[in-house]
């Protein structure tokens, strides 16, 4: 399989309508802020962070920033310790022991399936090609509860980009990890590993959509999905798959570990939804971490004029 050829860098005139846009959404400016006070550095409107911030949990001034909406961001210690990842155990607090001593290094992304540029790309090879951004998005568990996390990634587009397409391509599919010696849960087999996800090409391409390599200001840890994930807001957290091993380009709709799972409970789309309920529960409020009471849910998770238009015309109830 043949390298993506580095000469393929996004090009400049992208990179700047790409911060122009989140600038009118208030992200960029927002979040670039909240890190460069973390740093205790004077924030420089557009300035790039470098790859990696040598920004250490105990540095960060938890919960002093907001998101666009003046939301209080989840704190380092319950961004870190409160988690879903299957792969490890069902147990969201017994997540962190149990991945303390995953291993994320080497890692290789593999990217194929209809592309003119198949490749695979070591995590290392990811950092220095993708410069990454801040960006505060509000994160909402299809159980119910809700987190602001401060992420540093890049935009799945830039990758797409360089990959290139096919005219045949119409859906991304995502891949984690699939090693049940390291990865306890996966001796479960209820669940049909490895988990997979899925985007249709415009959801992929949304300026919304990033790939995570870090939170808080340093590398993402083991039960967050280290060494890189998927992070879409506007979708329940199950979209955001983690600890990603392949990517590929497909014709077909994929058939995500959830729809396998339980496909009257789980479908392709799971766009944040107050006005659709789970078949077991309302998706009315949520709980925010940190809080006691519950808030209403949001209509995409609060990101309905960025991306309703991606959905016009569609049945948001029949393509839950
Ligand atoms: N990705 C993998 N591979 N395995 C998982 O179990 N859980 C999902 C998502 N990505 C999950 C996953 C769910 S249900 C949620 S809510 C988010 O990750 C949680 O992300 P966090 O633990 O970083 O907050």
């Amino acid at each position: 399989m043949r390298k993506i050829p580095s000469a393929e860098i996004t090009p400049e005139n992208r990179y700047l309508n790409r911060k122009e846009f989140l600038k009118a959404l208030g992200i960029a400016g927002a979040s670039a802020a909240v890190l460069a006070a973390c740093q205790n550095k004077p924030f420089l409107a557009g300035e790039e962070l470098a790859p990696s911030s040598p920004v250490s949990p105990d540095q960060l001034l938890d919960g002093a920033g907001t998101d666009e909406l003046g939301d209080t961001l989840t704190s380092f210690e319950n961004v870190t310790t409160y988690n879903n990842f299957y792969e490890f155990t069902t147990d969201k607090e017994g997540v962190v022991k149990l991945a303390k001593d995953f291993q994320t290094s080497p890692w290789e992304v593999r990217i194929g399936g209809l592309v003119e540029n198949p490749g695979t790309l070591s995590i290392d090879e990811v950092r220095d090609r993708y410069p990454v951004e801040e960006r505060i998005y509000r994160m909402r568990c299809v159980e119910g509860w809700s987190m602001v996390i401060p992420w540093q990634g890049f935009q799945l587009s830039a990758l797409l980009e360089d990959v290139q397409p096919t005219a045949e391509a119409k859906y991304v599919r995502f891949e984690s990890i699939y090693d049940p010696q390291a990865l306890p849960g996966q001796k479960n087999i209820y669940f049909p590993w490895p988990y997979v996800e899925g985007l249709r090409l415009d959801e992929a391409y949304h300026d919304l959509t990033m790939l995570a390599t870090g939170l808080y200001g340093q590398d993402l840890l083991p039960q967050n999905g280290s060494p890189i994930r998927l992070v879409v807001p506007w979708k329940y957290g199950f979209k955001s798959i983690k600890s990603i091993v392949k990517i590929d380009l497909v014709e077909e709709m994929p058939v995500s570990l959830w729809m396998e799972s339980a496909p009257n409970e789980y479908g392709f789309y799971a766009n944040v939804n107050p006005n659709v309920d789970h078949p077991r529960w309302s998706q009315a409020t949520e709980r925010r971490i940190g809080e006691f009471s519950r808030r209403p849910t949001l209509m995409f998770n609060g990101y309905e004029e960025q991306v309703s238009s991606l959905y016009d015309g569609m049945d948001l109830r029949k393509n839950f």
